[in-house]
């Protein structure tokens, strides 16, 4: 059984979408959320679902709390899903290889610091992309630059906006994270 942790700031909809796919999973264990924002969505849905949740400040995060308290869950992947601080070195030293995250555009463009949620839509519009989509990456210490590992693509109308290429990412994001997860744990 491989043991996950779940990273997220906001809504959380990935998160529990990963639950509810790993749920009768004889090989993964969704074990812990973790979250820097104490308002976040993501706290109700770990409740719901059952999971424990540990709300974290900066400090905690750059010390070797955070990374301790992930050996002492014995967490072999970590997962961002919708989770914006740069992730500190000693975490990436501490799970090479083994922490993914998705980004809502298709990277290398509109990614880096800053660029996350409703900022990347709105640059694609802005940009006047004709197409948008997702990636799923291996996590170093940069902003959006780890090995890419998926990507999925959908069409941008001119008469999009920023909620409808939200929207249809989300629909990409559900459809294939939990399942991308899945390949990568079960081959390693
Ligand atoms: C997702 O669209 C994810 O790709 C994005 O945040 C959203 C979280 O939604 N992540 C980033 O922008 C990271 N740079 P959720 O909280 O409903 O899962």
């Amino acid at each position: 059984m491989k043991n996950l942790a779940i990273f997220a700031s906001g809504s959380g909809s990935n998160a529990e979408r990963i639950v509810e796919y790993f749920q009768n999973s004889a090989t993964v264990n969704i074990k812990l959320f973790l979250t820097n924002n104490p308002e976040a969505g993501v706290i109700e849905r770990a409740k719901r679902l059952e999971i424990s949740i540990r709300v974290f400040d900066r400090q905690e995060f750059k010390s070797e709390t955070i990374v301790d308290l992930l050996k002492e869950n014995e967490i072999d992947w970590v997962i961002l899903a919708g989770f914006l601080w740069l992730i500190p070195k000693n975490l990436v030293a501490a799970f090479p290889n083994k922490i993914v995250n998705i980004h809502p555009a298709l990277l290398p463009k509109f990614g880096g610091k800053g660029m996350y949620g409703h900022f990347v839509h709105e640059a694609v519009i802005a940009n006047k992309e004709t197409e948008s989509g997702i990636t799923i990456h291996l996590v170093n210490e940069h902003y959006d630059e780890g090995a890419i590992i998926f990507q999925a693509s959908f069409p941008v109308s001119s008469e999009d906006t920023p909620e409808d290429v939200a929207r249809k990412g989300q629909v990409l994001e559900h459809e294939h994270f939990p399942r991308i997860i899945e390949q990568l744990i079960t081959v390693k």
